[in-house]
């Protein structure tokens, strides 16, 4: 069952006019959020980041915080399995088609449920391999827009590589994953690029720095060079679908010893106990 502007309704039933802004322009935003044990995970940070990405393109939020929390109760209560993932969509609404605003907003707003397999063993084993692409995405990687073009495109780039994700350069500087954050291990350190404009603020990143503070993991947000990432001793990437995963290869390179690292399996534990 979705949610789909004040109704609930099996996926099949669920259709949006072709003039909505979402299919015509990808104006919308979303959000990800993963459920544990029938819990939303951070549900607060992650309604907070869908505020920060509807205030970037200026739509009113259609529900406050406690009609959000009420529908992704019911979201989760009508569907299968205890870990689930929730995706929240909301678009400027169906309108003539002209680039600016329409000048009435009825937004469209969407929610469904997947299911939240844990990460396959092999892959924590083994670790992932990923490959680098130039970050030619648009300067607001900051709002989690439904418009992924750039994304797709360099997502598609690993998947034609057999790799798991693209890691994104840009001028010389890593910035995140097509999908993901990423961190890397210098020295003992533990590094990610700080959260600015040019990436996505993940919630999932939070998480593993405020573990890292918590558990004395030496940490800190900095800049990263394309030389320090092809060069970390670790590389792990983050996000809500895929949690912690280490990437043991870059660009067909071994990284460290080509297995996973240690700070990866203790960051790994810790989320692991934390999430439950
Ligand atoms: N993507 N950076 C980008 C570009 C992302 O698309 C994502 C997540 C992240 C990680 O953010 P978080 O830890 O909050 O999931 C970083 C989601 C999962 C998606 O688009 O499906």
């Amino acid at each position: 069952m979705i949610y789909l502007n004040g109704k609930f309704l099996p996926m099949e039933q669920a259709t949006v006019p072709v003039l909505d802004r979402g299919f015509i322009f990808g104006d919308g935003v979303y959000e990800v959020i993963p459920v544990y044990s029938r819990k939303p995970f951070r549900l607060g940070e992650h309604l907070s980041r869908l505020q920060h990405s509807l205030d970037g393109i200026r739509l009113q939020n259609p529900h406050t915080e406690e009609q959000w929390a009420g529908l992704i109760e019911r979201i989760i209560e009508l569907n299968e399995g205890d870990d689930q993932y929730l995706y929240l969509h909301i678009t400027r609404g169906v309108a003539k088609r002209d680039h600016a605003f329409p000048r009435e907003v009825t937004p469209t707003v969407f929610i469904m449920s997947n299911p939240l397999p844990a990460p396959p063993a092999k892959l924590l084993v083994s670790g992932v391999s990923a490959i680098t692409a130039r970050d030619n995405r648009w300067g607001r990687c900051d709002i989690k827009a439904i418009s992924l073009l750039p994304n797709i495109l360099l997502r598609q780039l690993a998947v034609d590589a057999q790799a798991m994700e693209t890691i994104l350069l840009r001028d010389g500087l890593l910035t995140e994953g097509a999908a993901s954050n990423i961190f890397i291990v210098k020295d003992d350190l533990l590094l990610t690029p700080p959260k600015d404009h040019r990436i996505l603020p993940g919630i999932t990143y939070d998480v593993v720095l405020e573990l890292a503070e918590t558990h004395g993991v030496p940490h800190a947000t900095r800049e990263i060079s394309e030389l320090e990432l092809r060069t970390a001793r670790e590389i792990m990437l983050t996000s809500s679908t895929k949690e912690i995963l280490p990437i043991t290869q870059l660009d067909g390179q071994p990284i460290g010893n080509g297995t996973p690292g240690p700070v990866f399996q203790q960051l790994d534990r810790l989320y692991q106990a934390y999430k439950l």
